[in-house]
């Protein structure tokens, strides 16, 4: 069986430095999401004019779509240095008030997964992200006193998966929000042109256009299949990516049509054959397939409700008539006729 990570849009460490050497620098390089860059060329041209600070920016969206890549190009278009790090890294209070209190001034901060930022460090961020100041506690005990700490005025970018987990009162000093949507194939496949070209390996057109539809709209995606299918042609043939090339690298992946792994078609077909095609929820589904239900939510659903297969109902997950066309089967009756299901 293949690694069911090989083709979702969970980040290994592989991907992370594969994609620093793809990533695109300024916003004219970067491909799809035009009314977002559109957008950001707009603020930051505004920003650069008054040489202030780029208002702080949240980038939400599945997994792999780029967040981390704009948040780098937005830095570099602002022509300011960026400091990178993550919700779960930050453990502290005190480790927040290290990295804002040392911040230049017009300085990019990228959080990701700003969503499990502890409670506590969230406190911090308020104050800093507001009225670019931080409250210090110094002393212990009776003597301890607070003292307010000036920052520099500076630019966060807080990127998550779900702007739902996100607390309201944080929420709303993002003078900037931006959901990443699924890529076209047509963008997919401009980006797996311009990656093969960075590594130097000849794709065929119609080859690039077959791994872009296989992707499931995600950039992560469509690169890391262009490294497994360049292994392929490199070790199984002349190093060039034919379409024949492709299509047996693909089936050698399991990667189907669809781009679905193991793990897709495990859960559409968990929720037809032993829940009846739903409604099912997400923790019985997650118990049943042995995958974890943060997994299921961020990477799976997503794309699997964005194509038609799968629909969220208050009652919980529905198989749609297209999944189960997927498996050859045809829907029960009732779930064709039920108007408000889909
Ligand atoms: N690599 C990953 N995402 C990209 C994008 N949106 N444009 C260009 N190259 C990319």
């Amino acid at each position: 069986m293949t690694d069911p990570r090989l083709v979702t849009a969970a980040r290994v460490e592989e991907d992370a430095q594969y994609e620093a050497g793809l990533r695109p620098r300024v916003l004219a390089d970067y491909i799809g999401q035009d009314r977002i860059r559109e957008n950001l060329e707009v603020a930051i041209a505004a920003a650069t004019k008054r040489q202030e600070p780029l208002d702080h920016v949240l980038l939400h969206g599945p997994p792999g779509l780029g967040k981390t890549t704009l948040a780098y190009v937005i830095a570099n278009e602002l022509g300011v240095p960026i400091r990178a790090t993550s919700g779960p890294a930050i453990e502290k209070p005190g480790d927040l008030v290290g990295i804002v209190t040392n911040l230049a001034p017009r300085e990019v901060l990228f959080i990701d997964e700003i969503h499990r930022m502890s409670p506590a460090v969230e406190e911090i961020l308020y104050p800093a992200l507001e009225d670019y100041e931080v409250d210090i506690v110094i002393g212990q005990g009776p003597s301890a006193r607070t003292v307010k700490m000036r920052l520099e005025r500076f630019t966060l970018i807080g990127a998550t998966t779900r702007t739902g987990l996100l607390t309201s009162p944080l929420r709303s000093r993002f003078g900037i929000a931006h959901r990443l949507e699924f890529y076209a194939p047509a963008d997919l496949e401009e980006i797996v042109r311009r990656s093969a070209r960075i590594l130097g390996v000849p794709i065929e057109g119609a080859a690039a256009s077959e791994l872009a539809r296989r992707a499931r709209g995600t950039p992560r995606i469509v690169n890391r299949l262009l490294r497994r299918v360049r292994d392929y042609a490199e070790v199984r043939a002349a190093g060039a990516i034919t379409m024949d090339v492709a299509l047996a690298a693909l089936k050698l992946l399991e990667v189907d049509e669809h781009g679905f792994d193991e793990t897709d078609r495990k859960l559409l077909k968990t929720i037809i054959e032993k829940f009846g095609g739903g409604p099912v929820g997400l923790n019985t589904i997650a118990a049943a397939i042995s995958e974890e239900k943060d997994a299921i939510e961020d990477i799976y659903e997503p794309f699997l409700i964005q194509i038609g297969f799968l629909d969220r109902t208050p009652r919980g997950r529905v198989a749609t008539p297209r999944a189960y066309g997927y498996f050859g089967l045809d829907a029960p009756d009732e779930r064709r006729r039920d108007s408000r299901l889909w």
